[in-house]
């Protein structure tokens, strides 16, 4: 599937319907994590039909409404977990997408505790992806300014334009968009991460999807 097509219609879904996803799409998705998996060295898990992590039988848990299938980004604390954890999280988001699913990374409105059972003892917990079906589509964020996220002078080639246009449609918490973009004396892409809790975790996401948007003459990270 179109990869631009992928990110432009991902947005963030808090309401999801009593749909269960089927077998087959469960099975395609743990297929896809154990590869991610094996690739970062981190440890992703699915978990399906489980309702207390987002406030079991109360109507609203945060913004979120009836959440039952999650992803756990899990693994190792490792220096580079959260950046990592946002780079093969958004992998993982965008695959949902291609397979119908809707989805919202929750980093603060999940019972932790209630996840961490589900963990190995002693990994890392970082945010948690929520996923399901829902009767929305989610709306299109508001982007900042480009002239704030990246300096480098126009004219754009094909590569860079779309790699920014990738960085822009990303998630990052609370809609910071706190990343810049600017290119190495080498030519390749240097994309830094502003303060904050989840920072980190944008930085990787962010990465992802400039990539992606980049496509085949993507130049690579300096
Ligand atoms: C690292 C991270 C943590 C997030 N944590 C939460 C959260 O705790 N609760 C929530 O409702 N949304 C959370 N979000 C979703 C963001 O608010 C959302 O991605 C942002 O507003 C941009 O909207 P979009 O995803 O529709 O493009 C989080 C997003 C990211 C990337």
């Amino acid at each position: 599937m179109d990869k631009m097509k992928l990110m432009v219609s991902r947005h963030s879904v808090r309401s999801y319907t009593d749909k269960k996803i089927p077998e087959d799409i469960v099975e395609k998705l743990r297929k896809k994590i154990e590869s991610v998996n094996e690739e970062s060295g981190l440890n992703f898990k699915l978990v399906t039909d489980e309702p207390v992590a987002f406030g079991g039988f109360l109507p609203k848990y945060g913004s979120f409404k009836n959440v039952k299938n999650y992803i756990i980004c899990a693994g190792e604390n490792v220096p580079d977990f959260d950046e990592q954890s946002g780079y093969y999280g958004e992998e993982l988001v965008l695959y949902c997408q291609e397979l119908g699913l809707n989805s919202c990374w929750v980093g603060l409105t999940v019972n932790k505790k209630k996840v961490k059972e589900e963990m190995k003892p002693g990994e890392t917990l970082g945010c948690v992806i929520a996923i399901g079906y829902s009767s929305t589509q989610g709306v299109p964020h508001k982007n900042k300014d480009v002239a704030k996220v990246t300096s480098v002078p126009a004219p754009w080639p094909a590569w860079f334009k779309n790699g920014v246009k990738g960085a822009m449609l990303a998630p990052t918490a609370v809609n910071s968009q706190r990343f810049k973009i600017s290119l190495s004396k080498d030519g390749k892409v240097i994309i830094t991460a502003g303060r904050g809790p989840y920072a980190q975790v944008d930085l990787g996401i962010v990465k992802y999807q400039f990539m992606l948007g980049a496509g085949p003459d993507f130049p690579g990270f300096a």
